[in-house]
């Protein structure tokens, strides 16, 4: 199933795409700058039942030329709209450390290291009560 919304940014109309299977089995969501049809990056996780309610997040990705404007942060919290929205309140995740600006986005935005090791796992409980503003990019 595909979802999109289109929004204005500082770089110009970006369109914001929710991908997902009905089981929410698979989820990505992308953005793409509408002026040229660029993939500016994307986010992918996977909801799980067991052995407890958790979202994997699996990988976040924004392009070099679209990187250090505030895309990764948006991502990331269009990310927990939609965690919260479905109802899921615990974030897992990692990174690899040579990955050097995956631990600064994270840290900023709320999310504990639990094990560095060659993967460096991460965790995040969302407030379920808390309305996240994502609209840090918007003009
Ligand atoms: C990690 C990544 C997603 C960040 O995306 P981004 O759009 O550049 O990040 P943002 O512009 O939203 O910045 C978020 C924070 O990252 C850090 N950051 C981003 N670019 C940075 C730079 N050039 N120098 C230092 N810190 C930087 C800052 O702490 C920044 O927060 P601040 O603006 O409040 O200071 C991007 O660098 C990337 O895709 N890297 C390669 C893949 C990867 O490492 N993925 C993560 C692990 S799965």
């Amino acid at each position: 199933m595909k979802k999109t919304n289109t929004i204005n940014s500082k770089i110009g109309e970006i369109k914001l795409e929710y991908n997902y299977d009905s089981m929410h089995i698979f989820n990505e969501i992308k953005l793409i700058d509408v002026s040229n049809n660029q993939e500016i990056g994307y986010i992918n996780f996977k909801f799980y039942n067991e052995p407890y309610k958790y979202v994997w997040l699996n990988k976040i990705e924004v392009y070099k030329n679209y990187q250090s404007m505030g895309f990764g942060k948006f991502l990331l919290k269009c990310f927990e709209k939609f965690c919260i929205k479905n109802k899921y309140y615990n974030i897992e995740g990692k990174y690899y450390p040579e990955n050097e600006f995956a631990k600064p986005l994270y840290i900023k935005n709320g999310y504990k290291i639990i094990k560095e090791y060659y993967e460096t796992l991460l965790v995040k409980t969302l407030d379920k009560n808390n309305k996240i503003n994502s609209g840090v990019i918007e003009k």
